[in-house]
């Protein structure tokens, strides 16, 4: 058996309080079964390693290992993305569609947020755990998949159970073993490793000399709450990294990147889920973001061809696919399978504005200021779709299937942004 040492090293997990040391040790110890496993933390505490260990050190290795982030996927999509459709199973559904429970079949799955699900999906799911069995929407043929599963969650079951959000058989049935990862501050002996390793690994990335804590600092690291877990500490180290010029980091520098650091709550107070919870609800935000650019998008071509043409029929015709993407169709709501026209996080790229030929379109001249804010505005916004995209790749190793659908885009919009970011 691999030792807790070789994995952490193998899996790049820094830290040695010995809480984080029994949560590896559970996971090296329970691998090699098909026990279903549950593992809970807070947001940012570095759940997504557990079920990878447990996938890497079991026999299912060579099989897949698909992650499934149960709080992106939207309720009306998420019975099909984890079990397929048929075709014709709703509007929209052209062809018969595999979901990840039949592509996984021999592998794991890691669903992440599992709270989440909503209530008629765990009842699929608590049909699977229980004999592999499952059902394509819109299908009444019984399929067999032989699928490892792996939970992890954020809130408290217990609580969700008691108001009727989960099902208390299924969380039976999925916390066979439960591995909890401690918070953060409640391992202070690594606050000051970890920072360390990000300093260094960001002075690395931005090629510029890793900075150095005083005493001070260091002191305020570990008074402080860390409700982001280790996901926040590493956001402090990079920004830090890459905004200051004087590499010795004081303690009244340190203070200026952490949020409220003097009203830092005691622990009991402050442990609210919506403080826990801020990363995945900023990606949640950013997303709907993204969702919103596209759409504004996709109406300023509209418009523009209206204003050049009128509104005569060639204009609708030849628009069919926009005006379809911008008002939908009231039978296509729940799902939409033709994804070839679909691209919910595309953000008009620099030159997409000189698609409309503005040259005697004095009513369009005048939105030239307001393009260049929103230029401007769309460069960080791209940062961030970047960095979602780079996460969710990550997240599916590198599978574009599944990064795309966890997107919400199709294949063909990811590839292109893929080669737009030169990724
Ligand atoms: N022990 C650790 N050592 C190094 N990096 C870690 C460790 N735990 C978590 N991280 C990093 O912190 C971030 C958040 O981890 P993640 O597994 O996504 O958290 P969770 O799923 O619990 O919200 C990731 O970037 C991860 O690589
Ligand atoms: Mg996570």
């Amino acid at each position: 058996m691999e030792s807790v040492q070789a994995i952490k090293q193998r899996f790049g997990i820094i830290g040695n309080n010995q809480k984080l040391n029994r949560a590896i040790e559970k996971a090296i110890q329970v691998a090699p079964t098909d026990i279903s496993v549950l593992v809970t933390g807070e947001s940012g505490v570095g759940k997504e390693s557990i079920p990878k260990i447990i996938h890497q050190l079991s026999h299912r290795k060579h099989g897949k290992y698909i992650a499934v982030n149960c709080g992106a996927i939207p309720e009306g999509t998420i019975d099909s993305e984890l079990f397929g459709h048929e075709k014709g199973a709703f509007t929209g559904a052209t062809q018969t569609r595999s979901g990840y429970f039949e592509v996984a079949d021999g592998g794991t799955i890691f669903l992440d947020e599992v709270g989440e699900l909503p209530l008629t999906t765990q009842v699929r799911l608590l049909r699977v755990l229980e004999n592999g069995e499952f059902l394509k929407v819109g299908s009444s043929q019984v399929q067999k998949t032989n699928v490892r599963i792996v939970a992890a969650t954020n809130v408290n079951m217990f609580e969700a159970i008691k108001k009727e959000k989960f099902r208390e058989d299924l969380y039976y049935r999925l916390s066979t073993v439960e591995i909890h990862l401690p918070p953060l501050r409640d391992r202070s002996e690594d606050i000051h490793l970890l920072f360390r390793k990000f300093a260094s690994d960001f002075a690395l990335k931005y090629k510029m000399p890793t900075i150095k804590l005083t005493d001070e600092a260091t002191l305020e690291l570990l008074k402080f709450r860390w409700s982001g877990n280790i996901r926040q500490l590493r956001n402090v180290a990079e920004q830090i990294s890459v905004l200051e010029e004087n590499r010795t980091i004081t303690g009244q520098t340190i203070r200026g990147y952490l949020p409220n650091a003097t009203s830092n709550l005691p622990a009991v107070i402050s442990n609210t889920k919506s403080e826990s919870d801020f990363s995945s609800e900023r990606e949640i935000l950013y997303k709907v973001l993204f969702d919103m650019k596209a759409d504004l998008s996709d109406l300023k071509k509209l418009t523009a061809e209206l204003m050049k043409h009128g509104n005569d029929k060639d204009v609708q015709k030849n628009n069919e696919g926009l005006i379809q993407k911008i008002y939908g169709n009231e039978s296509d709501a729940e799902y939409d399978d033709t994804e070839d026209d679909l691209e919910i996080l595309s953000i008009p790229e620099p030159s997409s504005t000189s698609l409309v030929d503005t040259s005697n379109m004095s009513a369009l001249d005048k939105y030239h200021f307001a393009e260049e804010i929103q230029e401007e505005e769309t460069l960080s916004l791209q940062d961030k779709e970047l960095e979602l995209i780079k996460k969710s790749l990550e997240r599916h190793q590198g599978k574009r299937k599944l990064a795309a659908a966890e997107l919400g885009i199709s294949e063909r919009t990811l590839y292109r942004k893929i080669k737009q970011y030169d990724l």
